[in-house]
């Protein structure tokens, strides 16, 4: 699966902070049709997008749209203007159904086969940011092949629970858990809330590494000072990737000699530790720092 250590997102209407996109090396650029774009403004956002993807180079960076929430009235019409760009992919915030996600499947398949792309080329991300939508994460993320992440949104969650937003971010643990347990669980990527105090770096970095030790892969980021702290964050250092080629070594012995359970610089070693260094060398494949 690719890098999606940094979802940079910028309104879709502001055609300055899109030609910026194209020159800060994000992981992800997100073209925002929902909360970041005025209301009256939404007609701007559905002209300009697919301009914007059909005209700019970005580079390495993975093109993504976040229409409307399916149900606002507003999906089908950002769908079609953001299909219109042929996008990477498509971001469908506030899912709270797996009904949701195969309806905007659907019709990016149609879209596909009258434009003669490859089918399956144009992927799903979905954020879940209601109570409804943590309670049926099973259903949401086992719903459709499609779909390659699931994005957590702490403000939102909390506006919807009655929730006071902390530093600490334990009044939303329970949901940020879960997203990261079911993305695992149905083989999707997990990225992280936003940080909105864009100009406290330190802050950021704190909760990106704290996001990565969870089993996070990258982080939701709305500035462009957030992206390389956030991307190094969610890229494991050296001292990781060569502990877990020595791991994967010395179990690739010890399973040759038959042995299990084996000892590694005083300390025990087996399946579970085995599978960690596993995703450790994964992410650092798709940061491109291991072959
Ligand atoms: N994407 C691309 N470029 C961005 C950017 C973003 N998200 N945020 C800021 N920039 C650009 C600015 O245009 C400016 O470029 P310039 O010097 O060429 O004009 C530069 O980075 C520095 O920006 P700065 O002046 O520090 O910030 P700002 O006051 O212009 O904007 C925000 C602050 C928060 C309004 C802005 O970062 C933003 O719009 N973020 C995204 C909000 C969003 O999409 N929310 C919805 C999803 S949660
Ligand atoms: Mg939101």
């Amino acid at each position: 699966m690719r890098a999606r250590r940094a979802v940079l997102y910028m309104p879709g209407d502001d055609e300055r902070k899109i030609r910026k996109a194209t020159t800060l090396d994000a992981d992800c650029v997100c073209l925002d049709m929902e909360d970041g774009v005025a209301l009256s403004r939404k007609d701007e956002a559905r002209g300009l997008i697919p301009e914007m993807l059909r005209e700019l180079d970005f580079g390495r960076s993975e093109r993504l749209a976040r229409i409307n929430p399916v149900g606002s009235g507003m999906e089908a019409d950002d769908l079609r203007a953001a299909l219109e760009g042929r996008p990477d992919g498509i971001v469908i915030p506030k899912v709270e159904t797996g009904d949701a996600i195969r309806w905007a499947s659907a019709q990016i398949g149609e879209r596909e086969r009258a434009m003669g792309w490859p089918h399956g080329g144009i992927c799903i991300i979905v954020l879940v940011e209601t109570a409804l939508g943590i309670v049926n994460l099973k259903e949401i993320a086992g719903s459709d092949p499609r779909l390659q992440a699931l994005i957590f949104g702490a403000e939102d969650l909390a506006g919807d629970i009655g929730a006071v937003r902390t530093r600490e971010a334990w009044e939303v643990f329970y949901a940020r858990s879960a997203v990261v347990t079911h993305a695992a669980a149905f083989d999707l990527q997990a990225i992280d809330m936003v940080y909105i105090d864009y100009k406290d770096g330190e802050g950021m970095v704190r909760e990106a590494q704290e996001a990565a030790r969870m089993g996070y892969a990258g982080k939701q980021v709305i500035h462009p000072n957030q992206i390389a702290p956030a991307q190094e964050a969610f890229t494991p250092d050296d001292a990781a990737i060569a502990h877990a080629l020595r791991v994967m070594n010395a179990m690739r012995e010890h399973q040759a000699a038959g042995k299990g359970a084996f000892s590694l610089d005083g300390k025990m070693i087996d399946m579970p530790l085995v599978k960690a260094a596993e995703r450790v060398l994964a992410r650092a494949r798709a940061a491109g720092r291991v072959d």
